[in-house]
């Protein structure tokens, strides 16, 4: 093929089995389950496995799968160190990608990936797997205690990953509403077929990078603001916004400037986005839950909503996952500059499984380019410029 297609638009990357959209019809399946199901009966250990291993396991392969998650969560008293002296300003996203790379020096076990094509080791994989996702959710949550000058509590292995890192963000009992509200947020973002991270984990994982690289790649490419990026910054233009009142002049003047409306559109869905609906109805649960006092930020995003809808609907512009889970992590009392870094936690999952789908069938990535540089010519030498 020589015809260049901006974004690759369309183009297939590669074959997988992991997860598929229906962007006309707004649907999302895991190996084939709906997020929705999964959303209402599963948990983000058992999603995480059905990624990884293809089917919903049995209660024998859960329970080990939960226990090797939970037995590696502690962080290592030398990355502990290395953490503490980052800039307490350091973004999360920044923070959580230096730490990434620096388990690969202290768990490296990249012996399966040297000297061959590929690696067919699923125990390899696995371990792998179980090592970077359980210190995902642990670096994210020490990160908090660490920047606001504190030690990081230890990580428990009584509590559910979710649970888990609720504990460890907060130093609190974690509130059993809201660990299990953000262990759907777990589900929900654990993965979204070949979308800028993703591609970035198969080009990584084609050269045989080791996993720790190809998840930092993975963490670079979600912390852009037109991808996993966008949850922080629909809060910001939220509160810029200020009022519902002032939703549709400020929606106007933006698409007036061809600016976008953060939170709004996807390349794959030309309908509401099937996570964003949980997400929405999950914040509206919470706030009833608290005594139902309204969140102005959520009253302005209806309004928001609603404009965009009267606007671009006709280009198939909805809003996309980032557009209410802002809000929500908000309303469960986490910092806006984490919200990315807890996606990344979650959506591990899905790339730990595509990095071991692209193992299992490897050729690496060398695309080709449309040239538009100048035609041989000779070297002028410098004082005849
Ligand atoms: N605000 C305003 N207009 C938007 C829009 C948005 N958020 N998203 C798409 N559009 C418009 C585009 O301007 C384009 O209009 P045109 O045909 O008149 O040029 C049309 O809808 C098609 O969009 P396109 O830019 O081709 O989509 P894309 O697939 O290249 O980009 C995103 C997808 C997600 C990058 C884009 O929708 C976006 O920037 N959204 C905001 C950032 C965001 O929320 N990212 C998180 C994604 S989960």
């Amino acid at each position: 093929m020589s015809e260049y297609l901006p974004g690759l638009a369309g183009v297939p990357a590669t074959k997988s089995n992991i997860s598929d959209i229906d962007g006309e019809k707004g649907i999302l399946t895991y190996r084939g389950y709906s997020i929705e199901e999964l959303a209402k009966n599963s948990t983000f250990e058992e999603t995480a496995l059905l990624l990884l291993d293809g089917e919903l396991p049995t209660a024998a392969a859960l329970s080990d799968f939960d226990e090797q998650l939970r037995e590696n969560r502690r962080v290592k008293f030398h990355i502990r160190g290395m953490m503490k002296n980052l800039p307490d300003s350091g973004h999360p996203m920044e923070m959580l990608q230096t730490a990434i790379s620096s388990i690969g020096m202290y768990h490296p076990g990249n012996e399966c990936l040297t000297g061959s094509d590929t690696c067919t080791d699923l125990n390899y994989v696995h371990n792998m797997t179980v090592t970077i996702l359980a210190h995902m959710g642990t670096l994210v949550a020490m990160w908090e205690h660490i920047r606001n000058g504190y030690d990081p509590l230890p990580p428990r292995t009584d509590l559910s990953y979710a649970e888990n890192m609720l504990f460890m963000f907060t130093g609190k009992e974690p509130d059993p509403l809201l660990a299990e509200i953000l262990d759907v947020c777990l589900i929900l973002h654990a993965e979204h077929t070949t979308n800028a991270s993703t591609f970035s984990v198969l080009v990584n994982a084609s050269t045989l990078a080791s996993p720790y690289s190809v998840i930092a790649a993975a963490i670079g490419a979600l912390s852009g603001p037109l991808h996993g990026g966008a949850n922080q910054r629909v809060l910001e233009m939220l509160e810029k916004i200020g009022s519902p009142d002032k939703a549709e002049t400020y929606v106007d003047k933006r698409l007036a400037n061809k600016e976008v409306i953060w939170g709004m559109g996807h390349r794959e869905y030309k309908t509401k986005d099937p996570r964003a609906k949980i997400l929405q109805k999950l914040v509206t649960r919470l706030i009833a839950a608290r005594g139902g006092d309204a969140n102005p930020m959520l009253e302005i995003a209806t309004r928001v909503e609603q404009v965009v809808e009267d606007r671009l609907a006709e280009k198939g512009v909805y809003p996309n996952v980032d557009f209410y889970s802002g809000i929500l992590y908000q309303e469960m009392g986490i910092p806006a500059d984490q919200f990315t870094a807890i996606f990344a936690v979650s959506r591990a999952a899905g790339w730990l499984a595509h990095w071991r789908e692209q193992l299992g069938d490897n050729r690496i990535f060398r695309p080709t380019q449309v040239y538009t540089g100048e035609s041989l010519r000779g070297y002028t030498k410098i004082d005849e410029r």
